[in-house]
This record gives C-alpha cells, structure tokens and sequence, in this order.
C-alpha cells in the first residue's frame, strides 16, 4: 500500500449547550471546566498536537468565545506576571500560533454530523481527524497518537473503539465489529445509540475519529438520525464497504467528562497523578474509609 495521505486538520465540535452540568455551565462552556487545573478542552488540544496535527478547528457557538480567549495571547496576565518573575510554565500550550486555529460557528444544534460539516471548507478536500473534548483519554503516548501510528498502516478510516456495559450501549454510537488483528478490528456496521437488545456489540465510540474527506460530501445530505439529530455516525456507516474502516482498540483509560459521575473520577484520577497534590488527596481518602 502507499502511504496514506498525511492528517493535518483535527476538528473540535464545542458547540454544545452542555445542559448535564448546569449550572455550572450557565455562563462557561462546559469545555472550559477544569479538571484539577486544566480545562478539559486543554487535554483536547494538547493530545492533538502531540499526534502531530498542525491545524486545529473549532466549531463553536454563541456563549463560547472563552475558548478563544483560552487559547489567545493573553496581553496583561502575561505582562504581569513577567513584571513580577512569576513562573510562566502553567501557561504552556495555551497560547497557540496565528493560523494555527480556526473557528466556525455551528448556528443551530442539529447533531455532532452537521457540527462536522461546518467545519468542511477549513478540512478542504483531506483526511481529518475528530476530537470529542469531553471525552478524555488518557494514554502514553495519547489515543490520536496511537491511530495515527493504525493510520499509517492502514489507511482509510479509523475510529476508536472501547467496550462498555451492554447496558450502555443506548448512550454511544456503537460498532458491528468483523475479523480482529491486534489493536485493529475490521468495522462491518454503526450504529448510533441503540438498545442493548438490538445492539451489535458493546464497542462504543468514544470520540476520536480518522476519516477521508468523502464523509463531508455524505453528511452534505444526510438526514436525521437517532435523537432527530443529524448524526456522524450514520454517515460514517455510509462509507462502509467503499473505503477500508477499522476501529482501534486505545491503550489507556476513558473518562467520560461529559457524565458527572465519570467527570469526578477523571479529577481523583488525574488528581492522583500530580506529585504537588497526590499525598494530600490519598491521606484524605484513606481517612474517609471507602
Ligand atoms: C456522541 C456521538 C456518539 C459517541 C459519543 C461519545 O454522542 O454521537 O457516537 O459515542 O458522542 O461520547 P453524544 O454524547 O453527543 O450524544
């Protein structure tokens, strides 16, 4: 095989209303909650660009312009702080190169497949990746890191697959998996949010994607799906049989951030991980005796 066209472009769907987290989300975009001191759109970022991506796109909406703000110079904070030889380490990565990003704006809530299609004229005509940011995982090296290296190998489509309880399968874009071959699994069918009666299997999507440009022609007229939303999963599960697609077993752990349950232990989890802090959160769960 030749080597697959490079992916330069990863897409970033922020327009969300995050309605879970209310209100907290009232007046910051849900992607701006921090877990311990990083917003979780930070972690996005920073797994796209060490998977190599050059060219980030956001497709946000009204009430998110603190993303922007998030990854712009920050004049007088920065100024500040070098008056005061303050450390500026905390800030790395979050002031992102002229060019580097780009936003759309996704004007009506019409699904995850339509917020993708917003962003078709920054993809243009090559293959991209997709970054769900409340989806957090975490692995060394980082999942779009590890499909990239799939990629490479094999082209085409690739979308990470993880199992879950077959009762949470209504909750997920679920795949019908065929032949199997270390982290890779031949992709055979999608579905988006079945019941577990009628499921495939309990291999969810967890929101890292590598498609070919021809799925942006697809949801051009795709029409509405599960959720009367308008979906990526269906047209994803369009290209099946006309282009290779595989879904990529991730080496790390998943915090669903977008669940308040998972959104707490993805905190202790990471939490836990910081040397600064880890000896004062273990001694204070050891002393609540669970
Ligand atoms: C979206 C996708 C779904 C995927 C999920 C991951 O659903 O449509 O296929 O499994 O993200 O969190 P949403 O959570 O936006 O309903």
């Amino acid at each position: 095989m030749t080597s697959p066209r490079p992916v330069r472009t990863a897409v970033f769907p922020v327009a969300g209303l995050g309605t879970r987290f209310l209100p907290a989300t009232k007046a910051i975009p849900k992607e701006m909650l921090p877990i311990v001191d990083r917003p979780l759109i930070q972690y996005a970022v920073d797994e796209a660009l060490e998977a190599g991506i050059e060219q980030l796109v956001f497709v946000t909406g009204r009430g998110k312009s603190a993303i922007e703000d998030h990854f712009d110079m920050a004049y007088e904070l920065e100024d500040t702080m070098e008056a005061r030889q303050k450390d500026k380490a905390a800030l790395e990565g979050t002031r992102l190169a002229p060019g580097q990003i780009a936003y759309v704006r996704q004007q009506e809530p019409l699904g995850l497949g339509h917020a993708v299609w917003c962003a078709r004229s920054v993809v243009g005509n090559e293959p991209f990746a997709v970054i769900l940011p409340d989806e957090l995982l975490i692995g060394t090296p980082g999942c779009m890191s590890q499909m990239m290296s799939a990629y490479e190998k094999v082209g085409g489509n690739i979308v990470c697959a993880l199992e879950v309880a077959r009762e949470e399968t209504r909750k997920y874009g679920i795949v019908d998996p065929g032949e199997t071959d270390g982290a890779l699994t031949e992709v055979r069918g999608l579905v988006e949010k079945p019941d577990p009666a009628d499921a495939p299997s309990n291999l969810m999507l967890p929101g890292r994607y590598i498609l070919q440009p021809q799925v942006m022609d697809i949801l051009k007229t795709q029409g509405v799906g599960a959720g009367g939303e308008i979906q990526l999963t269906d047209a994803m599960a369009s290209m099946i049989g006309t282009q290779p697609f595989h879904a990529f077993t991730f080496d790390g752990v998943r915090h669903d951030c977008g669940d308040k349950a998972g959104f707490v232990n993805a905190t202790i989890d990471l939490a836990l991980q910081r040397e600064d802090i880890a000896p004062v959160i273990r001694s204070f769960l050891a002393k609540l005796n669970i």
